[in-house]
């Protein structure tokens, strides 16, 4: 098992180095392109080892074939499929811009691949294989890590770790459009105490962030949640914003019970009586998820501003909910 995995190791960084070598060639012409419209620094490019794979039907099979890799060894990879009707193999990735993905030593696992013209799926990635697990990996933190900062950044997309890094700050890692999970958190805490949750500000992101809150507070992380305004993610932010008008979102990042407790705010209309009620009462259950007092006192004064309601009449809202938890 552990010679196949070194083989595996082998076919990976083979496929890598092709990958990136197709992309400074005349068919990644496109792809290059692409990354300059993207604002790509080459000096990123370079260093995430950002490549093309080939619009052609199995390049990267016979590539590796011509390395003395056997057919069953390759598919193992996951990056050649077998042909439907049972002759021949043909490639997982084409045509796509192929962003390598590393694990927390650095050596590729893995790929995610995006169209470069409008079309489905947008990303592409590897299946989970012997070196790849979707549920732990967590892209860019082999690269984060080196800052040791024990704050890290956690966003949701390729783009969105690559430019937070090209603008500086390196202490980022995606969590790939994966839902984020306990064996992330497991991961992320040999290097974490502290994680600024920065998922997209749409809908899915927001409904994201809100159920990785509790796998990062379970796993005993500090957490803060901020958003980029207007619908934006983290990449078009930047791109639009620069460097300085980032870092200001970084610092206005708020505790998450804020972030929480805003989000429900937001499905009442506090002038009608009858939500704030609603909202008081689901502003209670919130806080009655904090271990401790002090912290349920700060937000219990947020509430208790924005609804009109005595801090009393919450609080013992909350002694209610956490007795019938006990
Ligand atoms: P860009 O358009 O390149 O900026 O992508 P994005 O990262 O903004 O995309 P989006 O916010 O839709 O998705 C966030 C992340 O989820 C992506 O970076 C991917 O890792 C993943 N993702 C997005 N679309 C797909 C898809 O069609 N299939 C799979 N498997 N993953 C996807
Ligand atoms: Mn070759
Ligand atoms: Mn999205
Ligand atoms: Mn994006
Ligand atoms: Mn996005």
């Amino acid at each position: 098992a552990e010679q196949l995995k070194k083989r595996l190791f082998e076919m990976h960084t083979l496929a890598g180095r092709f990958f990136y070598e197709a992309l400074q060639e005349e068919e990644g012409a496109e792809a290059r392109a692409y990354l300059q419209k993207r604002q790509m620094d080459p000096r990123m490019a370079r260093k995430f080892g950002i490549g093309y794979s080939p619009d052609s039907y199995d390049a990267l099979f016979r590539h590796l074939q011509e390395k003395g890799f056997k057919v069953s060894e390759i598919l193992k990879t996951g990056l050649v499929l077998e042909n439907k009707d049972g002759k021949g193999y043909h490639d997982r990735f084409r045509g796509r811009l192929m962003f390598p993905i590393f694990d927390v030593q650095g050596r590729v696992v893995g790929f995610g691949g995006r169209i470069l013209a409008k079309g489905e799926p947008k990303y592409l990635n590897s299946p989970e294989t012997i070196l790849f697990s979707k549920s732990r990996n967590l892209y860019g933190l082999n690269f984060a890590k080196q800052t040791r900062k024990r704050e890290l950044i956690l966003v949701e997309g390729y783009m969105d770790m690559l430019s937070i890094y090209q603008a500086g700050f390196h202490n980022v890692v995606a969590s790939l459009g994966t839902a984020f999970n306990q064996e992330h958190a497991r991961t992320l805490k040999r290097f974490a105490d502290d994680v600024i949750l920065l998922y997209d500000s749409d809908e899915a992101g927001t409904n994201a962030a809100l159920r990785a809150i509790p796998v990062l507070v379970k796993n005993g992380f500090h957490v803060k949640v901020t958003q980029v305004p207007d619908g934006k993610d983290p990449d078009e932010f930047i791109k639009a914003k620069g460097a300085a008008e980032f870092s200001k979102l970084l610092v206005n990042a708020v505790h998450y019970i804020s972030f929480e407790i805003a989000c429900i705010q937001r499905k009442y209309n506090l002038k009608n009586p009858e939500h704030r009620v609603r909202f008081a009462t689901e502003a209670a259950e919130i806080l009655a998820k904090l271990d401790s007092e002090i912290e349920r006192n700060v937000y219990l004064g947020e509430v208790s501003r924005v609804t009109g309601v005595e801090e009393e009449a919450i609080r013992s809202e909350i002694r209610k909910l956490v007795q019938k938890e006990d």
